[in-house]
């Protein structure tokens, strides 16, 4: 269960999240629980996070981690000694907004692998490609872009989320069945690619307007095996309601 705080809050929020957060999630073990602040609040959130059962996970890196002149970026082996376990790749923000490309996801993903971080890397269709039936053209050439030249050791270390952008921060969340099918698609490329019981292993994450009414609904389906949590996981309650499902 992952919240993806995107642009917002400050250290001192963040550290108020956490202290609000921490107890209502303690007795949750049935889940791995990420929390990916903006870079700014990393340090805050790693404080806050010690000795927790939360991760602290970044939204985006650097495709080398070779220090080097580059303004504005941040290397995953900064990332990881600042005390970062996970990192987003590719969310559909930094693909429409920020030029980021199927080739770009997959030169940060390893670089992310290189430097012990678990990225989350991040594909869906857009709605004007749903509309028009080509979802699984659009999968299969985001997953076969920018994951399926992973090497197989590398796969096994990933986590995958299907966020289709006209669900994401819209309120219009994919039904359980609509996930579902896109999900089974996914698994099928890991399966192409990796083979099954490397797709059976890999945890496949939904993302799109997650509540905590509609969870429930969306974590029953076989192949949802979390979910990368946006406007819902600003609020501990509510980000909490969403792992406690
Ligand atoms: P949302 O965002 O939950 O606000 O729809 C999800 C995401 O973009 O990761």
């Amino acid at each position: 269960m992952a919240g993806n705080w995107k642009m917002f809050k400050t250290p001192a929020e963040t550290k108020d999240f956490f202290a609000k957060f921490l107890p209502l999630v303690e007795k949750s073990g049935h889940a791995d629980i990420a929390i990916c602040p903006p870079f700014i609040d990393v340090p805050a959130a790693v404080e806050a996070a010690q000795g927790s059962r939360v991760g602290v996970g970044a939204q985006n890196c650097y495709w080398q981690n070779k220090e080097g002149a580059f303004t504005g970026e941040v290397t995953p082996a900064m990332l990881k000694a600042a005390g970062c376990t996970y990192v987003i790749i590719g969310h559909s923000e930094r693909r429409q907004y920020f030029g980021e490309t199927d080739e770009t996801v997959l030169k940060r993903t390893k670089a992310a692998l290189e430097a012990r971080l678990i990225p989350i890397v991040c594909v869906g269709e857009m709605l004007a490609e749903r509309e028009s039936g080509r979802t699984n053209e659009v999968l299969s050439t985001q997953f076969n872009g920018g994951i399926a030249a992973l090497s197989a050791e590398e796969f096994a270390k990933i986590v995958v989320a299907y966020e289709p952008v006209w669900a994401i921060g819209t309120g219009k969340v994919a039904t359980p069945e609509i996930a579902e099918d896109a999900h089974k698609v996914l698994r099928g490329l890991a399966e192409a690619a990796f083979g099954k019981a490397a797709a059976d292993a890999v945890r496949i994450l939904y993302g799109g307007s997650v509540k905590p009414d509609n969870v429930t609904g969306l974590m029953a389906q076989p192949d949802i095996d979390g979910a990368l949590v946006g406007g819902a996981a600003l609020k501990a309650e509510d980000f909490a309601g969403v792992v406690n499902f």
